[in-house]
C-alpha cells in the first residue's frame, strides 16, 4: 500500500483525467483561457489515438499503401518496379518516431501553457477531490470541476482472449513479422483499416463479420462498391458468419465458423480482434457518484455534463462515435461553458472516415435513415470513372452520393468512396454547417481538373443540371 498520503494544497480550477484528444485538448483550451489546470494521465500522453490508434494506423496505411501501389498499380502507368522489398523494421522506426514527434509536441504544449501534467491513475473520491496513485505514492488532488476523459479499450469476446498469437489493435500495430494469414474479427472501422494494411504487406486476410450487411451506416451504392473493391484488393471479407470458434496449436490457431449453412475451417498465424471498444471506467469513482449506462458509458447531457454539475465527461467515455475530433470538440465545449461561455457541438454533423485505399467517407444521415424518417429529400451522384482528374491518377472507382431537402434545398448528408474522400466530404460539411443550399452550392467554381469536381457534379445531379453524366429526372 501507500507509503504516504500527500495533500495538494492548489485548488484546480479544472482537473483533467486522462491526456487523449479529449483530455488534453480541453486542458490547453482551459488554460488559453486563463484557468489553472492539471492533467492526470496513467498511461502515455496522447492516449489511444496518438499511442496505439489514429496516429500509428494511418503511419502503417500510408507507408503500405505506398509499397502496394508499387507492386500493384504504378506498372499500369509504365513504371516498372523490380525487387521490392519490405523493410518492416524500418517501417515500425518511422511510426515510433512520428508517434514520438506528436506526444513531445502535446508534452510541449502544456508545458508553454502551463499544464500541470501529473502522472498516475486517478480516482474521484468525492464531488470535487481525486486521488492519484503512482509509484510516489497517493496524493489527493482538488478542483472545482472534474472532466473525465478516460477513453476506450478493446472490447474482448468469451471465446478468444487477447494471447500469444490473438492481438487487438495495439499488437496489430507492432507485428515483428509480416504473418502468413490473419483472420480479422469484425469488418468494422478497426478490421477493414488494420486488414487492408497487412493485406496489402502480403498476409493472407480473411475478415470474419457477425452481420450480414457490409457497413451498414454507408448508402447501398456506396457500400456496394467499396466491398466489390476491398474484396479486388484481395480482403477476404465474410459477412453473417455464426459460431465461431478458436483453438490454439504450435504454430497458430484454427479457427471455424459457420458461413452461409457452411462450416468454414481456417488455419491462421494471428488473430485480429476488432469487435468494438468499450469505454473505461472501472476503478475511476467511489459508490454511486455518477451513473453509467446499461453499455457502460457515463451519462452525460448533450453539454456532457454528468448528474454531479462540476463533473463533466467526454470523448470515447461517452455515448456519440468513438472518434478522435468529437472527443476533442467536446473538450473545448466543455472548458468554455465552464468559462461561462456559450458553446454546442452539432453532433448531427460529426464526419467520420474509414481509411483504406479509397476511402470511405461520410456524414449527415443516409437515404435509408431519412427515409425512415419520413423527410422529403431528392439525391444526387457522380462516379469517379466519369471524372478527369481521377482517370488521369488512374484512381477512377468509387463515387459521391448526396442528399438535399426538397423542401429548404439545404445539403443533408453526403458519402464519398473514392480518392480525396475524407477531404472532399468536408468541403461538403461546411456548405452544411453553413445551411448553404444545393443551388448556391452549384454555384461555386470547382478548379478543374480536380476530384472535387465529381461533388460539384453530385449536387449538380440532384436538379438535373450535371454535365458529365445522363441525368435522371429522379434518382435515389
Ligand atoms: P483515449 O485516447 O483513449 O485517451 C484516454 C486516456 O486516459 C488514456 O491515455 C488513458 O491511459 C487515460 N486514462 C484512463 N483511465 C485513467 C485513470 N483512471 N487515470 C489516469 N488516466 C487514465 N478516431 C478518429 O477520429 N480517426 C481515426 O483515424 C482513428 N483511428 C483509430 C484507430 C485505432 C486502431 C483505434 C483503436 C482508434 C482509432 N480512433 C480514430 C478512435 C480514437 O482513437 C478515439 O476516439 C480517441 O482516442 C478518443 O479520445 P479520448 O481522449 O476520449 O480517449
Ligand atoms: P466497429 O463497431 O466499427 O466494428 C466492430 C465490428 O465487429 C462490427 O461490424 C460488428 O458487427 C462486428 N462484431 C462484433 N462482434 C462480433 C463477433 N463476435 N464476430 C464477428 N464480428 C463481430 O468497432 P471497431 O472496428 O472495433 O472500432 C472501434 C471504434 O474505434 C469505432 O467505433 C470507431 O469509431 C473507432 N475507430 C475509428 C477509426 C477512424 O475514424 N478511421 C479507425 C479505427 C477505429
Amino acid at each position: 500500500g501507500p507509503l504516504f498520503f500527500l495533500i495538494e494544497l492548489i485548488m484546480y480550477d479544472i482537473l483533467i483525467i486522462g491526456s487523449g484528444p479529449a483530455g488534453y485538448v480541453a486542458a490547453i483550451r482551459a488554460a488559453q483561457l486563463g484557468m489553472t489546470v492539471a492533467c492526470v494521465e496513467k498511461g502515455f500522453v496522447g492516449g489511444t489515438c496518438l499511442n496505439i490508434g489514429c496516429i500509428p494506423s494511418k503511419t502503417l496505411l500510408d507507408t503500405s499503401l505506398k509499397h502496394y501501389k508499387l507492386v500493384n498499380e504504378y506498372s499500369e502507368h509504365g513504371i516498372e518496379a523490380k525487387d521490392v522489398r519490405i523493410d518492416l523494421h524500418k517501417m515500425m522506426f518511422r511510426k515510433e518516431e512520428v508517434i514520438k514527434q506528436l506526444t513531445t509536441g502535446v508534452e510541449a504544449l502544456f508545458k508553454s501553457n502551463k499544464v500541470n501534467l501529473i502522472n498516475g491513475s486517478a480516482r474521484i473520491i468525492g464531488n470535487s477531490y481525486v486521488e492519484v496513485q503512482s509509484d510516489d505514492g497517493n496524493t489527493k488532488l482538488e478542483a472545482k470541476n472534474i472532466i473525465i476523459a478516460t477513453g476506450s479499450s478493446p472490447s474482448e469476446l468469451e471465446e478468444i482472449k487477447i494471447g500469444n498469437h490473438v492481438v487487438d489493435n495495439e499488437g496489430a500495430l507492432k507485428f515483428q513479422t509480416i504473418p502468413k494469414s490473419i483472420a480479422v474479427i469484425g469488418a468494422g472501422v478497426i478490421g477493414l483499416e488494420l486488414g487492408s494494411l497487412w493485406s496489402r504487406l502480403g498476409s493472407h486476410v480473411t475478415v470474419i463479420e457477425a452481420q450480414k450487411e457490409f457497413l451498414p451506416m454507408l448508402d447501398q451504392r456506396i457500400s456496394r462498391q467499396a466491398s466489390r473493391e476491398f474484396i479486388n484488393q484481395g480482403l477476404d471479407i465474410k459477412l453473417g458468419c455464426e459460431t465461431l470458434k478458436v483453438k490454439e496449436n504450435s504454430n497458430g490457431l484454427d479457427i471455424s465458423f459457420n458461413y452461409k449453412n457452411e462450416e468454414i475451417a481456417l488455419e491462421v498465424e494471428k488473430i485480429i480482434l476488432a469487435v468494438g471498444r468499450k469505454p473505461n471506467t472501472k476503478d475511476l469513482f467511489s459508490g454511486d457518484l455518477l451513473t453509467i449506462d446499461e453499455k457502460g458509458f457515463i451519462e452525460v447531457d448533450e453539454y456532457c455534463q454528468t448528474s454531479v454539475k462540476n463533473i463533466w465527461a467526454i470523448g470515447d467515455v461517452v455515448r456519440g462515435p468513438m472518434l478522435a475530433h468529437k472527443a476533442s470538440e467536446e473538450g473545448v465545449m466543455v472548458v468554455e461553458r465552464i468559462a461561462k461561455k456559450e458553446a454546442v457541438l452539432n453532433y448531427k454533423h460529426i464526419p467520420n472516415v474509414i481509411y483504406t485505399h479509397p476511402e470511405v467517407a461520410w456524414v449527415g444521415l443516409n437515404a435509408s435513415q431519412l427515409e425512415e424518417q419520413e423527410v422529403d429529400f431528392k439525391s444526387g451522384y457522380f462516379p469517379f470513372l466519369a471524372n478527369g482528374r481521377a482517370l488521369a491518377s488512374g484512381e477512377s472507382i468509387g463515387s459521391v452520393y448526396i442528399t438535399a431537402d426538397n423542401e429548404t434545398d439545404k445539403i443533408l448528408g453526403l458519402q464519398v468512396f473514392g480518392p480525396s474522400a475524407a477531404e472532399i466530404v468536408q468541403q461538403g460539411l461546411i456548405a452544411m454547417d453553413n445551411g448553404v443550399t444545393s443551388e448556391d452550392f452549384s454555384k461555386t467554381i470547382f478548379s478543374h481538373p480536380t476530384v472535387s469536381e465529381a461533388l460539384h457534379e453530385a449536387i449538380l445531379s440532384m436538379n438535373n443540371k450535371a454535365i458529365h453524366i445522363q441525368n435522371k429526372k429522379k434518382i435515389n
